[in-house]
């Protein structure tokens, strides 16, 4: 079953992780025991999605303790290693959350910090369940009893999270209820998250899906081909503004213009509560040899310069319902994150 996929695990003596830049081809394993491997690892993408961030940002700093012992650094050198862990990729905000959680524990040593991480990662599978349960009882509330046609982006699976996946986790919850008809995913340029990985889950699950290019999405839902899209996210504003893969906000615009639900699925630590709208959200820009070739050859002509975002923010007023482990907020219809919406 799909929930043997662990694209984060700790080993005792450091992290193993599923190298995703090279799925669907192969299914390597890649065991990262210094700082420097595993920000490495973080900024080319061989870990991924918000939540697996945070483990793996989590388990870092037991890393960073351990290397620190081995080496003989001081508190500085250890302080700036555990900086650079937080900071390795901007847009997510779990990947610092992730590091901070664990933080108060270095001074009980790495064991401490790992047993922390640790408790996390088991959290994050419990609430991608909570989740996909919560995010399954919405949509079927909202689009009566035929299979249903999902639309998804980029990947947020089992391979994003600690395991089974928020998006994927409803879709997931879906199929185990035979309520899913098929699964449109976006490729997601320039990275494939979609069709490598989404894809590949989707396979491995039994769960009927078809990819389509990035540029198929709006059509798709303006057709009425889809009845609900449910995406991940990477950073959530008090205001319920979305920060997800670059494309996510094009399918909002189709989805509110069709009168269709679009719905974020994400644990409540995506939600920022200190950055008080998208505009507050940081942005990664990639490398532009991500948009200017394909399969390491050029496709712009010489000369041609690259914009590439990462991510997109989609606008509070597009997103039907954020579906965390603690229930369904309706945050077009007025309910947005704050504390009282969260114990
Ligand atoms: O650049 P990536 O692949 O890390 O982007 C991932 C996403 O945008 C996911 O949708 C998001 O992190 C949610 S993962 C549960």
């Amino acid at each position: 079953m799909e929930g043997d996929v662990r694209a984060v695990a700790w080993t005792g003596e450091g992290l193993r992780l599923i190298d995703q830049t090279v799925l669907p081809e192969r299914l390597e394993l890649l065991d990262v025991r210094t700082v420097g491997a595993l920000v490495d690892a973080i900024r080319r993408l061989a870990v991924r999605g918000a939540p697996a961030l945070g483990v793996a940002g989590a388990f870092g700093v037991a890393i960073a303790l351990r290397q620190a012992e081995r080496e003989g650094w001081d508190g500085a050198r250890l302080d700036a290693a555990i900086a650079e862990i937080r900071e390795a990729r901007p847009t997510a905000v779990n990947l610092a959350a992730g590091v901070d959680r664990v933080r108060p524990f270095a001074a009980d040593g790495a064991d401490a910090v790992a047993a922390e991480a640790q408790a996390l990662l088991d959290e994050d599978v419990r609430g991608n369940r909570a989740i996909g349960a919560y995010g399954a009882d919405w949509i079927l509330a909202r689009t009566g009893d035929r299979p249903l046609r999902v639309l998804t982006h980029c990947n947020a699976g089992a391979l994003a999270t600690a395991g089974w996946g928020t998006a994927l986790g409803v879709v997931r919850e879906l199929h185990a209820r035979g309520r899913i008809r098929t699964v449109h995913v976006d490729e997601t340029r320039p990275l494939l998250q979609g069709a490598r990985l989404t894809a590949w889950e989707l396979e491995r699950a039994g769960v009927p899906y078809l990819v389509q290019a990035d540029a198929a999405a709006a059509g798709a839902v303006l057709r009425g081909l889809v009845d609900v899209a449910v995406i991940g996210a990477d950073r959530i504003a008090a205001n319920g503004d979305t920060a997800n893969k670059v494309g996510s906000a094009g399918v909002a615009l189709a989805c509110a213009d069709a009168g269709i639900p679009f719905v974020v699925a994400a644990p409540w630590s995506t939600v920022d509560l200190t950055a008080r709208d998208g505009a507050a959200i940081p942005i990664e820009e990639r490398a532009e040899d991500e948009v200017l070739t394909w399969d390491g050859a050029r496709t712009a002509p010489e000369g041609a310069r690259g914009f590439n975002p990462a991510f997109d923010v989609t606008p509070a007023r597009l997103v039907s319902a954020l579906v965390t482990e603690t229930g369904v907020l309706e945050v077009s219809a007025g309910t947005t994150p704050n504390r009282s919406t969260h114990p």
